[in-house]
């Protein structure tokens, strides 16, 4: 199971300190999006300050104009609020969604946590039409935690 395969390579690259949190965050995407065929673009928003707004972080894939997306806007927005992963099979059928590109036909967003709160989600977008399981969750809640440790 390529979740499995991977979970050994989050650990490594978090812990590495000699690079950035930056470029950690950077080699967890290019991982994620090389090694699982229906992730395209992977990305980190983060939460600015204290203001309700998210703001791209590292991410790999096709460049989005979404830099900055206000608490409430779009699957990234709602999730801000909500707390809970938003997993969208056909973004066709959203009405909160915020498009940044045509070929993307499905999304996930999985909330990160520091100290129990909201601070940022990992969002990724797939070219492939209703790709995510219960076990893209699982494994984004583990890439999500560990992630939270270096933030
Ligand atoms: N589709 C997202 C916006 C971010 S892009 O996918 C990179 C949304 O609706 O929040």
């Amino acid at each position: 199971m390529i979740f499995e395969q991977l979970k050994p390579q989050i650990e490594a690259i978090v812990s590495n300190t000699e690079a950035t949190v930056d470029a950690r965050l950077l080699s967890i995407c290019e991982l994620l999006e090389k090694n699982i065929a229906y992730y395209n673009w992977v990305g980190f928003y983060f939460r600015n300050g204290t203001k309700h707004e998210l703001h791209l972080g590292p991410y790999v894939g096709a460049p989005t104009d979404h830099t900055v997306i206000p608490f409430g806007k779009g699957i990234c927005g709602q999730v801000a609020v909500s707390n809970q992963n938003f997993v969208v099979p056909d973004v066709t059928a959203q009405s909160n969604y915020i498009a940044c590109s045509i070929t993307v036909k499905a999304e996930i967003v999985v909330p990160i946590f520091v100290n129990n709160e909201n601070i940022g989600q990992i969002d990724i977008d797939s070219n492939t039409i209703d790709p995510f399981t219960t076990q893209d969750e699982r494994f984004l809640e583990f890439v999500c935690k560990k992630v939270a440790k270096i933030l």
